[in-house]
């Protein structure tokens, strides 16, 4: 099956006829793919959906259950993503914890071409703080999840790809091998949350941001008092930060006019 093939019956939606705009996003894991849908004003309408990431995690394996889970969620006019890696302009550059047939895979034109929609995609962990970010200072997202997402803002804005994850941290072990899903399977909770501090107390005095929030699925085993401007955020803030991916003029990747096959 190609990559792009959609699942059968995407609603053909009326755009914004009654309810106003609504936004389908997804969030692409290691672990899980994650969909909702938002309405207008980033309020979410519809259940989370979530199925296991396949393995290979190739583009046509994500692509094909992508299709199957967003199908339940009913309509939608534009689609927001977060990706596990590097994204510019639509287009993915790395996916370290997916599979190397990522590398300049252009997933936003297979979504606009299999849904007839627009679509934007970003990094997953820049996906994350627009979900929970203020819009004041220099704000900055640590995600804690099967890799380490970081994400920083100046006054709301964000600067993307910036690749803390596989930076050396020390003892010949990049961030996201000190404190990635598997260092916690290896070491245990225990050990993890030591470091975690330990990389948050690195992080801090370098970026100095006004707040740092901690997000991504094993947020959650963090036992530690965290310095006062440190938050524990909800994971759902990687879909609903979705909405602000079209705060801004720049051009989507335009649904295409053709009809689908
Ligand atoms: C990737 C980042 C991503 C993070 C969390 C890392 O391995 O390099 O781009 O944000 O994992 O998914």
């Amino acid at each position: 099956m190609p990559a792009t093939t959609p699942a059968r019956a995407i609603p053909v939606s009326p755009a914004t006829a009654a309810g106003g705009t609504r936004t389908l996003a997804i969030d692409i894991g290691g672990t899980g793919l994650k969909a909702l849908v938002l309405g207008p004003d980033g309020a979410v309408l519809t259940d989370r959906a979530r199925v296991e990431t396949p393995r290979p995690a190739t583009p046509a394996n994500i692509l094909r259950d992508l299709w199957a889970l967003i199908e339940p969620l009913g309509e939608f006019d534009r689609i927001s993503v977060g990706f596990p890696g590097v994204v510019i302009e639509g287009v993915i550059k790395t996916a370290p914890n997916l599979h190397e047939d990522w590398e300049d895979f252009d997933l936003a034109r297979a979504l606009a071409e299999g849904s007839r929609r627009p679509v934007r995609v970003l990094n997953d962990a820049g996906v994350q703080g627009y979900g929970v970010v203020e819009g004041r200072g220099v704000e900055m997202v640590l995600t804690l999840g099967t890799g380490l997402g970081c994400a920083v803002y100046n006054d709301g804005k964000y600067v993307p790809n910036l690749e803390l994850a596989h930076h050396p941290f020390g003892n010949g072990k990049t961030y996201e091998q000190y404190v990635g899903k598997k260092a916690l399977e290896k070491i245990g909770k225990k050990k993890w949350n030591k470091r975690v501090r330990e990389v948050i107390a690195q992080v801090l005095p370098i970026w100095n941001p006004r707040k740092l929030y901690l997000g991504g699925g094993n947020a959650k085993h963090i036992k530690f008092a965290l310095p006062d401007n440190v938050t524990i955020t909800p994971n759902i803030a990687g879909l609903v930060g979705g909405i602000a991916l079209w705060r801004d003029a720049k051009p989507a990747v335009p649904a295409p006019v053709a009809p689908a096959p």
